[in-house]
């Protein structure tokens, strides 16, 4: 199983953890926990006591502190033991802590080398955390297929006249028109334009007054599996040339091979202070993705059940092009990781990820004795 370690990946929403809360959620098959301190900073561990291996999610958060549930060593968000009830000389005793920043309205974790962390290189999804609370929603499924699965989804809209019917289908703009793939520097951009089309049905529910109207869709993938998703319904009559923007987010993040947290996210330009039509958006949506996307995307898992995409000889449609480029450009950067950790030396923050990660316990003396 190969992952790109060194990016940042989502690993909740903001608004899923609540100030003196805790989150279980495995990463790239680590189990990690998340809790936001009683002060509402957000911090990430391994979730694996050093003790007797106790997961730390099931503990309770103390202050700034996650405490043990089985005999309550207390860990703050750097790893350090601040409390051992049995005895001095705690800062020695330490679990992994996993470096987390909240932006964007997310919470953002890197499982790779802590070294190379910078948030810098956080993607800019700074318009979901610009849209007010009126025109945001987000929601979160949990898939059981594996996220490039999930990621090809949305880079090949072709499916929606078929899967979405009754919900998104409406004007076969995306099987009848030929998109425009580019490769950018952060990764794969594809765009479909159709002048004066009927609108997709949900857009019609949204905006019954307009008949006929140019759409514009467009996703934009970087790795490891972010995608911006704008869909623009441009009225002929339209003030400005943006018309109706709904500019939303896809994201993927691995869970295992097999099973991936998948975060989306919405904004618009229009009606932003319509608190009933944000509802209607975001439920609407929801209940497409769990009930038309996901259970497809699942079949295909199953039916893949674990054997490698190009071993499989897929054969490859006109609407592919974006979701072949995003797989290739992924996994030239996985090799070229691999390459790097292959040819550096490992730095003493690598040496302890892999300690945490991997030593049987009792392989050597306990480390601590307190
Ligand atoms: S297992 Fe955590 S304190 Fe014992
Ligand atoms: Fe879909």
């Amino acid at each position: 199983v190969t992952y790109l370690h060194n990016c940042w990946y989502v690993a909740a929403w903001s608004e899923e953890i609540a100030p003196g809360a805790t989150l279980a959620r495995t990463y790239l098959e680590q189990p990690v926990v998340l809790f936001r301190q009683e002060d509402g900073t957000a911090g990430a561990l391994l979730d694996r006591c050093p003790h007797r291996f106790a997961p730390l999610s099931a503990g309770k958060v103390v202050g700034d502190r996650i405490q043990c549930p089985y005999h309550g060593l207390e860990f703050t968000a750097d790893g350090v033991c601040a409390r051992n009830p049995y005895g001095p000389g705690v800062r020695s005793i330490r679990v992994r802590s996993i470096p987390l920043v909240e932006r964007h309205r997310a919470l953002w974790i890197w499982m790779g080398d802590p070294d190379s962390a910078d948030a810098g290189r956080i993607p800019d999804l700074s318009y979901l955390a610009e849209a007010p609370s009126t025109a945001f929603s987000c929601g979160y499924l949990l898939t059981r297929a594996n996220f490039e699965i999930v990621s090809d989804n949305i880079l090949d809209l072709t499916h929606t006249e078929y899967l979405h019917p009754t919900t998104l289908a409406g004007n076969q703009v995306v099987q009848r028109v030929k998109p425009t793939t580019r490769e950018t520097p952060e990764g794969v951009e594809v765009t479909w334009f159709a002048p004066n089309v009927p609108l997709l049905k949900l857009f019609q529910a949204i905006h019954p007054e307009v008949e006929r109207a140019a759409m514009l869709t467009q996703v934009s993938w970087c790795a490891p599996a972010i995608m911006k998703l704008r869909a623009a319904t441009i009225p002929a009559d339209a003030t400005g040339e943006e018309g109706f923007v709904n500019l939303n987010a896809h994201v993927m993040t691995p869970e295992t091979n097999a099973s991936t947290h998948y975060f989306f996210a919405a904004t618009r330009n229009y009606r932003t202070e319509d608190a009933a039509l944000n509802d209607f958006i975001a439920e609407s949506r929801k209940r497409i993705f769990s009930m038309e996307d996901k259970p497809m995307i699942e079949l295909v898992q199953q039916r893949m059940a674990g054997r490698d995409f190009w071993d499989m000889r897929p054969l490859l449609l006109g609407g592919d092009e974006a979701a072949v480029r995003a797989r290739r450009r992924l996994h030239s950067l996985i090799a070229a990781e691999a390459r790097a950790a292959q040819s550096a030396p490992v730095s003493a923050a690598q040496a302890a990820v892999k300690t945490a990660a991997s030593d049987p316990p009792f392989a050597r003396d306990p480390v601590n004795r307190c």
